[in-house]
């Protein structure tokens, strides 16, 4: 905002003063991935324009008590949080949680209800694409290849567990994956490759939650490609894919995910031009499919012929090893680029 065609004393005096933008970065969170989320605001708070904004931070602990920079040490119930963010007039509030209640609606709920602009999807994507159930549901009905999979619950499982490992055995085979349909960062994930180990990672997984989905293990390259929105109303445009390649783990874990030099990420990936236009579209098909907002980062196998599409993810890593400042880089766009490009899709 510029103070153009104010007589003020500043204005007189030919200084004309642009107030900067408050951006709130928002990180911690009560979800299981509050630690990778401190590593992402950390990076966000360190690589935000301060000539362009002023910046400062909020850390919900995992007891979900919040504490804004601008008052250290004084841990604050929501109900003495919320009335304080409004008091603050923020401009945009970046949210930098993950899992649920940070990436999944729920936070982006109240800042709607509040008036207050934020980053990303807004509640109805972020609600469909942090279930990686129904998200693949959706996939599948417009054309793009998922893996097979069989979801039950903590009921089903009690009511008839043999059964359904006599089904996943039938038409999935091991090894398979067992996930937390509503995790991420590879939490509440497994991959049994006997009945008996079947029956273990289900108990295992169970600890997450009471609704589990297990996959066909998808063979192939695995790949993922982010999506940024280009000005408002022009579209979307793809990022650069990266090739993952973990060095010891079996998949994608945590370790991989989060440890320097535990995975090979190459951007641009190493395939065919043909195969990178593919994924490149999944991707986009995916955001807009799925309604996001701002950007986001969708995972892929290539498999043969086959691009399996394993999830969309609405708030990705921002941390040092994360993988959309990657493909962004790839693109010429540095952090701080990204960052100003991510403010200036903010919206309620
Ligand atoms: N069906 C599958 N076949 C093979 N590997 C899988 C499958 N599902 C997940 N994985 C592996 O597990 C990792 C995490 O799975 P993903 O569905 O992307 O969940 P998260 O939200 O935890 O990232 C993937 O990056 C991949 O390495
Ligand atoms: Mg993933």
């Amino acid at each position: 905002m510029c103070c153009r065609g104010k007589r003020s004393e500043n204005y007189r005096r030919g200084v004309c003063m642009r107030a900067k933008k408050h951006v709130v970065v928002l990180m911690g969170g009560i979800s299981s991935e509050h630690d990778i989320s401190i590593q992402s605001g950390e990076m966000i708070l360190d690589n935000l324009d301060t000539d362009t904004y002023k910046v400062s931070s909020i850390v919900i602990t995992r007891d979900g008590e919040w504490l804004f920079s601008d008052e250290p040490g004084e841990y604050m119930e929501i109900s003495r949080a919320i009335p304080k963010l409004r008091d603050m007039h923020p401009d945009c509030v970046f949210i930098a949680l993950h899992g649920p209640f940070g990436e999944d609606g729920r936070i982006q709920g109240l800042l709607d209800l509040m008036g207050i602009p934020y980053t990303g999807s807004g509640c109805s994507a972020s609600g469909l694409a942090i279930d990686k159930i129904r998200s693949k549901q959706i996939m599948r009905h417009v054309g793009v290849s998922v893996p097979d999979a069989i979801e039950f619950t903590l009921h089903d499982w009690k009511l008839d567990g043999e059964g359904i490992a006599h089904r996943v055995s039938e038409s999935l085979g091991f090894p398979c994956v067992v996930k937390n349909p509503r995790q991420g960062s590879s939490l509440g994930m497994a991959i049994p490759k006997t009945a008996d180990e079947f029956n273990d990672a289900v108990e295992q997984v169970l600890g997450y939650g009471y609704t589990l989905m297990v996959e066909r293990l998808v063979h192939g390259t695995e790949v993922t490609c982010g999506v940024l929105d280009l000005e408002e109303g022009e579209g979307e445009e793809a990022l650069p894919v990266t090739e993952i390649r973990p060095v010891k783990s079996e998949f994608f874990d945590y370790h991989a995910k989060y440890t320097a030099d535990a995975a090979n990420e190459i951007t641009p990936a190493e395939i065919d031009e043909s195969i990178r236009d593919r994924v490149q579209e999944i991707s986009l098909n995916a955001h807009r499919t799925l309604g996001c907002r701002g950007f986001s980062r969708s995972d892929m196998i290539i498999s043969g012929d086959d691009i399996v599409w394993l999830e969309t993810n609405t708030i990705p890593g921002f941390t040092e090893t994360s993988l959309l400042p990657q493909g962004a880089a790839a693109a010429g766009m540095s952090f701080k680029d990204l960052l100003t490009r991510i403010v200036a899709t903010a919206t309620i």
